[in-house]
């Protein structure tokens, strides 16, 4: 199975910060970096890194030579990727010193993805393949239905939420990966409990696959058949950009290659465990060695 992730490329601006800003207070950040990221980038990185055959697509700007090379250098296919003649997109985040993170971004480039070079880039596809979107480039809702034309399995990482989410005709999305946060949003629910939470999110896309992240509680999988849990490995954050990326990229990854449902998410919450405790969305996300070896080590504890 191919899989084809139409998705977002940024330069991500890291400050590390005491704390983030108040309304009208100026802080002065601890340090600064710059890193590869975009949820699609991440994505695809941790696609690549857990063994899957990726194709990255998506606009970049002049600058985005760099966004390019680290695909390139983890075996990301790149040859769909178009150059536009905005800057390529970007996102400024603050780091706390728990690791934890506020993102803006910036569309810039992302936001030049048409309808005709989607459909370009679909038909170097088929139904045996896989669409990756995620909800950072323009014209999400077209790339659904025309996956879904095509007969791909269209897989939607609803991040992050906007009113843009409105125009997406979620029914036919066969995987929906997101948070408690998301999840909540699109259930219309305030519920806390996270069995509610997934009870509504299955009446509400019942033709789903859904997989919810929940932050140091775990992860769950249900698919009309099975309800499974996933705890956390052990991990101290230094920042957890981008661990939500990894967490997709092994699932879909393991999914992609016949793994059980089980299986694929115990690979993810170890690669995404590993995520947090570097330093960098992209940068952080562990080769499929590192996870096998956090595997074992986790179970010659146990
Ligand atoms: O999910 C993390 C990513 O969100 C960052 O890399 C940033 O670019 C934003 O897209």
């Amino acid at each position: 199975m191919k899989i084809l992730n139409l998705g977002s490329l940024n330069i991500d601006r890291v400050y590390r910060v005491e704390h983030y800003a108040e309304t009208g207070e100026t802080i002065q950040a601890r340090d600064y970096g710059e890193f590869c990221g975009g949820k699609g980038l991440n994505q695809s990185i941790a696609l690549a890194r857990a063994g899957a055959e990726v194709f990255h697509a998506g606009c970049v700007g002049p600058d985005g030579g760099i966004l390019l090379e680290m695909l390139t250098a983890a075996g990301v296919r790149t040859d769909f990727i178009q150059e536009s003649g905005e800057r390529s997109g970007h996102a400024v985040i603050q780091v706390n010193p728990d690791g934890q993170n506020k993102i803006t971004i910036f569309r810039g480039a992302n936001g030049d993805v048409t309808p005709s070079y989607i459909d370009e880039v679909l038909a170097h596809f088929g139904p045996a393949d896989m669409l990756l979107l995620q909800n950072e480039i323009s014209h999400v809702s077209y790339a659904i239905d025309k996956g879904r034309e095509k007969g791909m399995t269209v897989v939607f990482n609803p991040s992050p939420i906007n009113d843009s989410i409105a125009q997406c005709d979620l029914q036919k999305v066969d995987y929906l990966i997101l948070n408690e946060v998301e999840g909540r949003q699109l259930a219309g629910t305030d519920a806390e409990d996270v069995q509610t939470l997934l009870g509504k999110l299955q009446e509400k896309f019942p033709g789903a696959v859904l997989v919810l992240t929940l932050g140091s509680r775990g992860s769950c999988y249900a698919d009309g058949e099975e309800i499974l849990y996933q705890g956390i490995f052990p991990s101290k954050a230094v920042d957890t950009t981008g661990a939500g990326d990894t967490f997709t990229g092994y699932f879909l990854a393991g999914a992609a290659a016949g793994r059980t449902p089980a299986e694929a998410m115990k690979y993810a919450a170890a690669a995404s465990a590993i995520s947090v405790r570097r330093r960098g969305a992209a940068l952080g996300i562990p080769s499929f060695g590192e996870v096998f070896q956090e595997m074992q080590q986790l179970r010659e504890k146990e």
